[in-house]
């Protein structure tokens, strides 16, 4: 598979994608790394695997639409047929949406449907949760509302922060999302009637 990932920053679900790529583990590769911000250590990351690293500035544009128009632009130079939404912090159209749904992913820290949105750490410990984790799913127009594909969860203790979260939450999407695009690109994973269907083997 050809597959574009779209970031807005540190990108290391981008580098736990590079290397799943490196090691055979996706069959696949990344032919470009788009990011909505310059100068984000993702752009470097993607630089440094010798993959395409580019910056579509959405303060350059005057509307969401211009914006959005620039970036699919972008992305269909390189026929991707999986896109991946990896720290991505811009809401999309349901035009953006409808235009790649069913080869569109992104990952979430939340174990959803709870928690969609920002600030989803913080919730959880607002709530007394004993149990946080994350979601993948395919990207429709409902912001991290499209059908869930896979999750992985862990136990909240009394002495954790938001900072203690979130680095339990990046470890187990480093694994998560690897994985799952694993399954996209090997024909198991598909999106069909506006669900998500796994082939179990
Ligand atoms: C991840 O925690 C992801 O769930 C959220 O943004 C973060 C991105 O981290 N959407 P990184 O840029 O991949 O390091």
């Amino acid at each position: 598979s050809n597959i574009v990932v779209l970031i807005s920053g540190n990108g290391s679900n981008l580098q736990a994608i590079i290397d799943s790529v490196q090691n055979g583990a996706i069959d696949g590769c990344v032919s470009a790394v788009i990011s909505n911000k310059p100068d984000v250590y993702g752009l470097e990351r993607a630089e440094k695997a010798g993959i395409p690293a580019i910056a579509v500035d959405h303060s350059q544009f005057s509307s969401r639409s211009d914006f959005e128009q620039a970036l699919i632009q972008t992305i269909d130079q390189y026929q991707p047929n999986l896109v991946v939404l990896a720290g991505f912090m811009r809401i999309l159209s349901s035009e953006f949406v409808q235009h790649y749904l069913g080869t569109m992913l992104n990952i979430h820290p939340s174990l959803l449907p709870k928690y969609p949105g920002l600030n989803t750490h913080k919730r959880v410990l607002e709530n007394g949760d004993k149990e946080h984790g994350t979601s993948v799913h395919f990207v429709t127009a409902e912001l991290d509302g499209g059908p869930i594909i896979a999750q992985r969860s862990f136990h909240v203790t009394a002495d954790d922060n938001e900072e203690s979260l979130q680095k339990k939450i990046q470890q187990q999407e480093h694994k998560l999302y690897p994985e799952v695009v694993s399954w996209f690109c090997s024909g198991r994973l598909q999106f069909k009637d506006g669900k998500a269907w796994l082939d179990q083997q």
